[in-house]
């Protein structure tokens, strides 16, 4: 039998985890068979997920150039060699061949200069979560930039109409990739009720060229992945706080009883209990009326301690770095 592994992986900022099971390993590049409709790609932010997301693109071979510009020259020198370190991995253990490393190195153009992105044909923007940032940076990028051009956010929990609505809304979608990007099969490609249907159909076409899985989603908080795993997460909680079962029994139940590859208590634990507190937070004041959208006490609690979860020792959990312990009692 093929042995299972479990991919994890947590998003410490203002966003969100995802937590997956996979079968068996993703393939970390993907040369498309043709070309994308965008010839030049810009990226924007060079941190956890914008390198990423640049190195898959240029791993497609699918565009002529990617231009990464990141405004912290630091992080702009980490991702770069994030990048290169990442595909000469590749290539030494078989995965990609030293042309087809060469050709997606090539293709980068690593800047700290924005006006680099004036004749981009589609851009993804993956700068800090912060809505006052982005919308500052899409007033700029609008000026800027050829009336053409496609922009594309990833955030995980800011609504894309918004961000859309400071500059071209028209020419404005989201894609929702996951963490970590090079793995993750999954984008959400989010379409606001002003996006134009032929840019849509372009977005969603290069997250297939770029060897990703598209799925579409309107501009819903959580999207769809986030949007009902975040509520679950909360019903656990909110079992807890009532009392109606043990934290342990909870966990094992969705466990063996729905085949569920962590329980929700350990899953929060592993996405950090102040991110899934923070996205609540936005929710609870955004959406009032969305029954869904409310923070149980106890992570309210341990927020309030200071036990976020597997990063910080404990949480609903004791941890030791990546190994769960007993469940907390107090
Ligand atoms: N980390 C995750 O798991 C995850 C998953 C999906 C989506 N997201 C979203 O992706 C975005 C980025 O998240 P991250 O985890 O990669 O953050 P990060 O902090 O690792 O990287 C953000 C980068 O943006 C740069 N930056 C900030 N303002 C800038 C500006 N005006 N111009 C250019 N560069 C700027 C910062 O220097 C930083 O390097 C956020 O919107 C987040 O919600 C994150």
């Amino acid at each position: 039998m093929m042995k299972s592994r479990l991919l994890a992986s947590y998003y410490s900022g203002n966003s969100i985890s995802k937590v997956f099971f996979f079968r068996k390993r993703q393939p970390r590049c993907f040369s498309s068979t043709s070309k994308s409709s965008f010839e030049k790609v810009g990226v924007i932010g060079l941190g956890l997920m914008g390198h990423g997301i640049c190195q898959v693109s240029a791993l497609s071979l699918a565009h002529k150039s990617i231009t990464a510009y990141e405004a912290n020259a630091k992080v702009l020198e980490k991702g770069q060699e994030k990048i290169s370190r990442s595909i000469a991995k590749l290539v030494s253990k078989n995965k990609l061949s030293e042309e087809n490393a060469s050709a997606a190195l090539d293709s980068i153009v690593y800047t700290s200069d924005v006006s680099m992105l004036t004749d981009a044909d589609f851009i993804v923007e993956a700068i800090v979560e912060n809505m006052d940032v982005k919308k500052d940076l899409y007033r700029k990028l609008d000026k800027m930039c050829k009336p053409e051009t496609i922009f594309a956010s990833n955030t995980s929990s800011l609504r894309i109409t918004d961000m859309a609505n400071v500059s071209r809304p028209e020419k404005f979608v989201g894609v929702h990739f996951f963490n970590p990007v090079q793995i993750m099969k999954l984008v959400e490609v989010i379409k606001t009720d002003y996006t134009d249907t032929v840019v849509f159909h372009k977005a969603h076409d290069w997250v297939t060229r770029i060897g990703k899985v598209p799925v579409s989603s309107g501009d819903t908080p959580g999207f769809i992945v986030n949007r009902l795993l975040i509520p679950s997460l909360v019903q656990a909680m909110l079992m807890l706080d009532r009392g109606d079962a043990t934290l342990q029994d909870i966990d094992v139940s969705m466990q063996l009883g729905a085949g569920h590859p962590m329980g929700p208590f350990h899953l929060a634990d592993y996405i950090g209990l102040d991110t899934c507190y923070f996205i609540l937070q936005g929710w609870v004041s955004n959406f009032p009326e969305e029954a869904a959208f409310t923070i149980p006490r106890c992570i309210e609690q341990k927020v309030k301690n200071g036990d976020f979860g597997r990063k910080s020792g404990k949480g609903f959990y004791f941890w030791d770095g990546e190994k769960r312990g007993d469940p907390v009692t107090e």
